[in-house]
């Protein structure tokens, strides 16, 4: 039956013009185009659009320091930007920006609307205020001594060692990021969305299903503690827009931002001859999705509906929240090389392997999402290159070569036929429930059955029995046409390799041909579709991605090294949060028994005592110490470390050891009052 024609507009939150696109960014946009592209594929009337967001302090600091305007700047970001996503294949109805005539326009109307409606209020506030660069100082831009704990050189809102939050106003000895002046206080008029006046209708909408449960809960906190007035004002210098009846005063780029989402479209619209409004006006049966990461939560969930609900507008549909991008278990890191930006990514590998590899592990749910590189070389070989493409490539051949390029008339098995063509609506359910990675199993599993009926049949054994030459055929083209079914179905995901399918097929891959089989067409010679992923180049990979930030790294600033000093050599690693530091456990071991190693060079096999519980522990300490020197020693241990299979068993720890390394490494000596169990603090 056919299903009713769905309108559709679908946004990604915008990229800040600061900065490149990355990983984390691109788990995002792939996200959010697999979506669209799904949407299209099964015919509804669905529009995508994204922006670079211009605005704001550090976009206006940026373009100074490069000497340029930030006009400039930013068309020069977005043209990069945009560029990278099409070349993930990431294909946006339009990509705009929002230092955009329709975003002026739009803006200066919704806060009219606010205003005229009494959601605006002004208020006079004191701020920090750098007097040598003239300009109030946002909290990041202040850096000082923290009220709390009294650590030095901490952020101006928020204090990394403690954990304790403040008003940058509270922060001691505080001097401005920008100039290195001392701030001083001063005070200026803002304006304030009045937020608090939105309560029961935020409750309502979301509680409307438009977010996914665990999101609620975390929304429904911040309810508790209270909505606050919204501060919706920044005073000159500032790039952005003014606010109407202000001089001198302008939109925070909070406010503008997701009003550039209706500007992309807007200017999307005129261009095409689109209406616009039908996407926007109250009580309207088109749907409108947002999809963001959980860190902007807060500004989708409840400024912007109030906003929108404010000013006479519609509500989203849905705001689809995703978690963060780690790679290999970790935190995206600079000097680790897992910092990688999408160009980057372009120069070394194929960009579809990435699409393939976040899809297959997208979900609907919030948590982050880990690209482990080991895992990702495996999936995308295994997956695509040894199950989906081998299909087509097992059986071509005998098509083109003995068949005339012609498929059988009819299915060789038509229970496995079906099997496939039932499978397409479970496989769109998980796409339109955002659990691709559900798409993908279903799809993979069934890419196993097509290669288990191929082997079963050995085509290539029977093509060569004269009696067996219409079996062959027929096995060989039920073997193309659930290529077919495969490929239709991974089509959002892999958009160039669906196109490649689509040459040799002979056939365009849409949602409404599924239970029409090729059986009976001609196809055209099949061409190697899809690399092998050479673990190599993702190592290059990583090292391009380290050098790629070498030069940033060196912050203008920063200490000077003394080349003598180890931290020449050996820099000190990226800050961890004092959250991180805290998780390790770190406790005093007696060495009871330590053994050389069969076949380890720098290993020794350690049996530590931590009174009361024994561990076996492999440390490289051989070069410094003998075994019969360490039995009775001393060592701080990290005592909670997940246990590491290693060649020799396995190390449920890890010991310390300080020292430039070789023989000059030292544990503890038995005579300090250290007991095996003790917490080192
Ligand atoms: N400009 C704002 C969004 C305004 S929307 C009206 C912004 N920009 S951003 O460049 O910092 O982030 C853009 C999107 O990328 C956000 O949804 C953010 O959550 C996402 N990500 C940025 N780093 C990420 C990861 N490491 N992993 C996954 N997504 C991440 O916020
Ligand atoms: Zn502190």
């Amino acid at each position: 039956m056919a299903q009713q024609q769905r309108k559709i507009l679908v946004t990604s939150a915008l990229p800040y013009a600061n900065g490149s696109i990355h990983l984390g960014h691109l788990l995002e946009h792939i996200q959010t185009d697999i979506w669209t592209r799904f949407q299209k594929l099964r015919g509804h009337e669905c529009y995508s659009v994204c922006a670079d967001d211009a605005h704001g302090t550090p976009v206006m600091l940026k373009a100074q320091e490069l000497g340029i305007t930030p006009e400039e700047m930013v068309g020069q970001t977005r043209a990069e930007h945009h560029q990278d996503l099409l070349d993930f294949h990431v294909d946006y109805d339009n990509y705009y920006v929002t230092h955009s005539d329709e975003n002026r326009e739009l803006c200066e109307n919704i806060y009219n609307r606010l205003n005229d409606a009494g959601y605006i209020s002004k208020r006079t506030i004191e701020q920090l205020y750098d007097p040598e660069k003239e300009m109030f100082l946002p909290d990041r831009f202040v850096k000082g001594t923290c009220p709390k704990c009294g650590a030095e050189d901490q952020n101006g809102d928020s204090c990394d060692v403690c954990s304790a939050t403040y008003s940058p106003t509270e922060v001691k000895n505080p001097r401005s990021v920008v100039s290195g002046a001392t701030p001083v206080l001063r005070e200026s008029e803002h304006y304030f969305f009045d937020l608090p006046q939105f309560k029961d209708m935020l409750e309502g909408w979301l509680n409307s299903g438009a977010i996914q449960a665990e999101m609620v809960n975390k929304l429904k906190e911040w309810f508790e503690g209270g909505l606050q007035q919204w501060d919706i004002s920044r005073d000159a210098p500032y790039f952005g827009f003014e606010i109407p009846n202000a001089p001198g005063k302008y939109f925070y780029v909070w406010v503008d931002a997701p009003v550039g989402y209706m500007a992309s479209f807007k200017n999307f619209c005129s261009q095409n001859n689109l209406d616009f409004d039908p996407f926007w006006e109250k009580g309207t049966d088109t749907e409108l999705y947002h999809f963001i990461g959980k860190d902007i939560t807060y500004f989708h969930c409840l400024f912007w509906p109030a906003m929108l609900e404010g000013a006479g507008y519609r509500t989203p549909t849905g705001v689809n929240v995703h978690g963060f991008v780690t790679v290999n278990g970790a935190k995206m890191s600079k000097s680790k090389g897992t910092f990688i930006k999408g160009r980057t990514f372009l120069e070394h590998l194929d960009p579809e392997c990435l699409r393939y590899y976040y899809a297959s592990k997208l979900n609907d749910a919030v948590s982050d999402i880990d690209l482990n590189f080991e895992d990702f070389v495996q999936k995308v070989n295994s997956d695509l290159v040894g199950k989906v493409v081998n299909i087509a490539s097992r059986c071509a051949g005998f098509i083109s070569k003995r068949y005339n390029a012609t498929l059988s008339a009819t299915a060789y098995d038509s229970a496995l036929l079906e099997e496939f063509q039932q499978a397409a609506d479970g496989i769109a359910d998980a796409y339109e429930n955002r659990r691709y990675n559900k798409a993908i199993r279903d799809i993979m599993a069934l890419a196993d059955k097509a290669n288990q009926f191929i082997d079963a049949q050995a085509p290539w054994v029977t093509v060569k029995d004269e009696d067996k030459q219409q079996q062959t055929q027929d096995v060989c083209s039920l073997g193309i046409e659930l290529f077919r079914l495969l490929m239709l179905y991974l089509k959002p995901v892999l958009p160039k390799l669906s196109e490649q399918a689509e040459a040799f097929l002979n056939t365009e891959l849409v949602w409404s041909e599924i239970n029409n089989p090729i059986f009976g067409q001609t196809i055209n010679k099949f061409k190697a579709m899809l690399q092998r992923v050479d673990a190599k180049k993702v190592d290059a990979l990583i090292e391009a991605s380290k050098e790629n930030l070498k030069p940033t790294e060196a912050k203008a600033g920063a200490p000077m090294v003394d080349e003598n000093s180890p931290l020449a050599k050996d820099p000190i690693s990226p800050e961890i949060q004092f959250d991180d530091f805290a998780k390790v456990d770190l406790r005093i071991a007696k060495i009871a028994k330590a053994e050389h190693v069969e076949g380890a060079d720098k290993l020794l096999r350690l049996q530590l005592d931590l009174g009361g519980e024994t561990r076996q522990v492999f440390a490289g300490i051989k070069s410094a110490y003998s075994p019969e020197e360490l039995t009775g020693k001393m060592t701080v241990m990290v005592a909670n470390l997940a246990p590491r299979k290693m060649r020799f068993g396995l190390s449920e720890g890890m010991v310390l050891a300080a020292g430039p390394g070789g023989s000059d490494l030292w544990v503890l000596e038995p005579d300090d009052g250290a007991q095996p169990g003790m917490r080192v603090k």
